[in-house]
């Protein structure tokens, strides 16, 4: 006798929902073949049931209402892909939960700030929650760390999980236009939203990096420890200082345990990335996340960390998990067993940081710079160089630190804080090592 389908309900038919249509209907014969039974969609919904979204939705039966679709009795699992931390999103992943049935979700927002609460649900429920898509698009790195690196002790977790942002980055580099000239080209394009606040601040990133940290090293998701900056103040003068040094300027998201696995880091955070790191050669929008284990060494994970066609490859390989009854905890560890660890204390850092400020066109101002640097015990490297700044009448000044406490550079800067010769607040990057 054939298996029974797991029946499913799309929740949302935008970018991701229309790619999960079309692949279940390209592949849907080996997906069957693979997941020992067929996946088929049962029922769909959206706001607008008019809208034309280029696949056949007749096929299947349209719910207005979120919580009946999830209700359905001829339907076994739900996927989310409507988005948004709250709203009608979270409600109809509580439903879910609390019918019992499993949920696949791309939402990474809710994830950040909902994880915890859903996959005790999910737990208690004895029912499957699974959120590969929501970390990096279509590259598998939750499963690589669940399931490839799950027999390690991961140090660090870290990389480039905002493909909006790598985006612009890149073509800052390569063609030396300035940041709002290649924003406005992504939006066009489609590489960032009408509204790009999320990614180019650093949020978005901020939400998977927390929801990979969890993961990687058995930790409740810690979303209000990330420390969060994003790529708003890089101009393309400190793309250029940054290449004549042999770096290249990414957001990369890192986190690490310390003080012998008691304390969390999280950053999200632009840094100058070596050439010779893999990191510096990942350009466009794609995604990258570096995992170190103790006996597997440097880890590698990399490919499209958005669009229709690589995300929905995350939410079926989901649904493939789920009909081959794969219910296990979330995060790997059931909730009550998560680590809470305590945030660490970013200033207690060391390492080596690009300073660059922009300052008044006058006598003296290199001299008080390099002053409240001396005083603070912070050592310079390299004065990359002084020039003119991209507005009129202002000096850029660039450095780069020895290696050193981060809470020296910070001291620092407060040195200088009311110091009338500062146009701007200083731009801190980090070095990655
Ligand atoms: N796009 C990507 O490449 C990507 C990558 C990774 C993860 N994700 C995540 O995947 C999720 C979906 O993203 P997307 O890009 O596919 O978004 P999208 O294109 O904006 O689609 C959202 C869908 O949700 C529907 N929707 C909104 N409010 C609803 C409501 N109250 N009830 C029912 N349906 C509602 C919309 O309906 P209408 O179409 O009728 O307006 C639309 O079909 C988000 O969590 C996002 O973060 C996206």
């Amino acid at each position: 006798m054939a298996a029974a389908p797991l029946r499913i309900a799309l929740a949302g038919l935008g970018t991701v929902g229309g790619g999960v249509i079309r692949l279940l209907t390209v592949n849907g014969a080996l997906i069957a073949r693979r997941a020992g039974r067929p996946i088929e969609i049962v029922a769909v919904s959206a706001r607008d049931r008019a809208r034309d979204r280029g696949v056949d939705l007749s096929r299947y039966e349209w719910e207005d209402d979120l919580a009946l679709l999830a209700g359905r009795p001829d339907v076994d699992v739900v996927v989310e892909l409507i988005g948004g931390s709250d709203g009608p999103a979270l409600a109809l992943a509580r439903r879910t939960m609390g019918l019992g049935k499993g949920l696949v979700t791309a939402n990474k927002a809710m994830i950040a700030h909902h994880g915890m609460e859903l996959a005790a649900m999910a737990e208690q429920a004895g029912a499957p929650l699974k959120f590969e898509a929501a970390v990096a698009g279509g590259i598998p790195v939750i499963k690589g760390l669940r399931e490839g690196a799950a027999a390690n002790a991961l140090t660090r977790i870290y990389g480039i999980l905002n493909g909006t942002c790598n985006y612009i980055l890149s073509t800052m580099e390569d063609t030396g236009r300035d940041f709002a000239d290649v924003l406005k080209e992504a939006q066009a394009l489609g590489y960032a939203e009408a509204d790009p606040a999320f990614d180019i601040e650093g949020t978005d990133a901020a939400h998977k990096l927390a929801i990979l940290a969890a993961i990687g090293f058995g930790a409740g998701v810690a979303f209000d420890q990330v420390e969060v900056d994003g790529i708003t103040r890089i101009r393309a003068a400190d793309i250029a200082r940054a290449q004549a040094l042999g770096y290249v300027i990414r957001l990369i998201g890192m986190a690490e345990c310390e003080e012998g696995g008691t304390r969390l880091f999280q950053r999200v955070q632009p840094c100058l990335v070596p050439r010779s790191h893999p990191l510096a050669a990942v350009d466009g929008a794609t995604n990258a996340v570096v995992a170190e284990g103790n006996f597997s060494g440097r880890l590698l994970f990399q490919g499209a960390g958005a669009g229709d066609g690589p995300t929905a490859s995350a939410v079926v390989a989901d649904l493939i998990d789920i009909a081959r009854g794969d219910t296990g905890p979330p995060f790997s560890v059931p909730v009550a067993e998560l680590e809470h660890l305590a945030a660490a204390d970013g200033a207690t850092r060391t390492g080596r940081a690009y300073l660059r400020f922009i300052v008044a066109d006058r006598p003296g101002v290199l001299a008080e710079i390099t002053a409240a640097m001396r005083d603070a015990g912070v050592s310079i490297e390299s004065l990359i160089q002084q020039g003119q700044a991209d507005d009129g009448g202002e000096v850029l000044v660039a450095m780069v630190t020895h290696e050193g406490p981060e809470r020296g550079v910070a001291h620092a800067l407060e040195l200088l804080r009311e110091s009338p010769s500062l146009a701007r607040p200083p731009l801190v990057l980090r070095l990655l090592d």
